[in-house]
């Protein structure tokens, strides 16, 4: 019997996180999410989902040094953010863009260990800085190099407008990084895992997890949040909006989850981060109308008895749109996020491969005969 949606199937073994649905806990590596928010950058983040363990401050020193070489993006894949059209959706250049940095990545067809691990450095630092270059290009201006100075989280603000963040925003940035680096088997790992499960090399397995996260049920969700929190506007018609759009047996963008049956453990964090924000004189219009949100759906879902929740995306979308991050621009935060994620799946799959192959429960007519065509 197929199960829909694969829910409650173990694809894989893994050592890279785990995420406890019923207590609402994410954990990597063994350090529960929240520890590692306070405590540790995007980069000390980095280094523990590739190689296992916090790194030491030489570790660290050694690994920010490569990250910014990778920060330095060559030409193919800058000509693919050059020549997309006027229009053309933020993640689709991405998706063709870290596409084509496999035309001139020394260790594309290279799938040992060693080649894994500098192409998962490359290719982060090489995805905050085509995220920056997608914006800083559609709006007539040239991409920058990353400032060493900075942490990749802090980068990514500064190669996006050419100026260095002040301390909220790029501490915001960097917790946000870390809180969507990585999550089990979700689906844009999956994706990048079936990828690399036949062998395939770690540029394609991440093409595919990019596809994977554009979709709205997953990492588009968080672009939608923010139009949905645009619709509503004041906190005070958020109860009928919701009603409405459940009334019509719409989804409320930001709101459950497959494996959370309680609320999601960055959302908490995120709620804190927006409220920094909007303390620090930030626009406090949509962490009032989120709220206004919350509550509604809180009470309508109790009426109906389900377990349903804010999401990472809930909070996301007003802090960057706080932040003065455009909207379309969410959904690649969270690629660059990922990324990390993605490309240690890659290097765990490819360490102990087997190809990943389900089968389908067939449902379609049987014993039909073909007749040639100018009978039927
Ligand atoms: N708003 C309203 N109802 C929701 C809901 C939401 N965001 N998410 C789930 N439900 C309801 C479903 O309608 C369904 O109700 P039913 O049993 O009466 O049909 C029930 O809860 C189970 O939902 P289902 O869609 O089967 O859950 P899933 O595990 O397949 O999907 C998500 C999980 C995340 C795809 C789903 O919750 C969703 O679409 N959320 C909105 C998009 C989003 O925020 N995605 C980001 C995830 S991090």
């Amino acid at each position: 019997m197929a199960t829909r949606g694969l829910e409650g199937v173990v694809a894989a073994q893994t050592s890279i996180s785990r995420v406890l649905g019923q207590d609402g806990r994410l954990i990597y590596r063994g350090y529960d999410i929240e520890d590692l928010a306070e405590h540790a950058s995007f980069e000390e983040v980095c280094h523990l989902l590739w190689y296992g363990d916090l790194p030491d401050q030489a570790a660290l020193d050694r690994l920010h040094g490569r990250l910014m070489e990778g920060a330095q993006l060559g030409s193919p894949a800058v000509e693919v953010v050059r020549h997309a059209p006027a229009g053309t959706h933020p993640m689709a250049i991405l998706r063709s863009a870290v596409s084509a940095l496999a035309f001139t990545d020394s260790d594309v067809e290279d799938n040992s260990a060693e080649a894994n691990e500098r192409k998962a450095i490359r290719l982060t630092a090489e995805t905050v800085a085509l995220t920056a270059a997608i914006e800083r290009v559609r709006r007539g201006r040239d991409p920058v190099d990353p400032d060493p100075a900075l942490g990749l989280g802090a980068n990514l603000l500064y190669m996006m407008s050419g100026r260095a963040p002040d301390e909220l925003h790029a501490r915001i940035m960097d917790v946000a990084l870390t809180l969507h680096a990585e999550h089990g088997m979700n689906a844009s790992t999956f994706a990048a895992r079936v990828t690399a499960g036949t062998m395939a090399d770690m540029h394609s397995a991440v093409t595919s997890a990019i596809g994977t996260l554009k979709g709205p049920l997953h990492g588009g969700a968080n672009e939608r949040v923010m139009r949905m929190l645009q619709e509503v506007a004041e906190p005070g018609r958020a109860a009928e909006w919701v009603r409405g759009a459940l009334e019509r047996g719409e989804k409320v963008m930001g709101f459950g989850h497959r494996v959370y049956r309680t609320l999601d453990p960055r959302a908490p964090i995120l709620r804190e981060l927006a409220s920094e924000l909007a303390g620090r004189g930030g626009d406090q219009r949509w962490l009032e109308v989120s709220e206004g949100i919350r509550t509604a759906m809180g009470e309508e879902m109790e009426k109906r008895q389900k377990q349903i929740y804010p999401n990472v995306d809930f909070f996301s979308a007003s802090v960057y749109f706080t932040m003065g991050i455009p909207m379309d621009l969410f959904t690649n935060l969270f690629a660059c996020a990922r990324m990390a994620g993605w490309t240690a799946h890659v290097m765990e799959q490819h360490a102990d491969n087997r190809l990943i192959r389900p089968k389908g429960e067939y449902v379609g007519p049987e014993d039909r005969k073909a007749v040639p065509i100018g009978q039927r």
